[in-house]
């Protein structure tokens, strides 16, 4: 999905809800990306937030998922203005670059209380 302003219609960024896992884990993984100039100005927390709350309802999922190198400072403070809570750390998660990065692991579940 892409990000657009509302007025005007610049598109800002992306957002995707990828690996959806239905079954009993009914989950998926959140990826987004801000486009320059737009990055920094509120406007991908805000259209991460609004695919979150679509996941939960239209998709119905129970889950989702973001998982953040520790140094991805925006990102992290992203997904906790959002409501997402770290649940740990995976090593040499994700090859970045050609080098296997670790990785935080943050999610939300539709039914959060925290
Ligand atoms: C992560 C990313 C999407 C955030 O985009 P953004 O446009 O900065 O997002 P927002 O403006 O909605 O806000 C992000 C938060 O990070 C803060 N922030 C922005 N740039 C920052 C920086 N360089 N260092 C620290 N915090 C930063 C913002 O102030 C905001 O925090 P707040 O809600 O407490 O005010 C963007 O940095 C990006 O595209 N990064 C490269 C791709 C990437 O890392 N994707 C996520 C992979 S997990």
């Amino acid at each position: 999905m892409v990000i657009c302003l509302r007025e005007g219609g610049d598109l800002v960024g992306t957002v995707n809800v990828n690996g959806i896992v239905r079954g009993c884990y009914q989950r998926g993984m959140l990826g987004y990306a801000a486009f320059l100039p737009y990055a920094g100005r509120g406007y991908v927390g805000e259209g991460v937030g609004l695919a979150v709350a679509y996941a939960f309802g239209e998709l119905g999922l129970h889950r989702v998922e973001a998982d953040i190198q520790p140094g991805n400072s925006a990102s992290l403070r992203l997904v906790r203005r959002l409501g997402f809570r770290k649940e740990g750390i995976s090593p040499g998660f994700i090859k970045i670059d050609g080098v296997w990065r670790d990785h935080e692991r943050w999610a939300r579940t539709a039914d959060h209380v925290y």
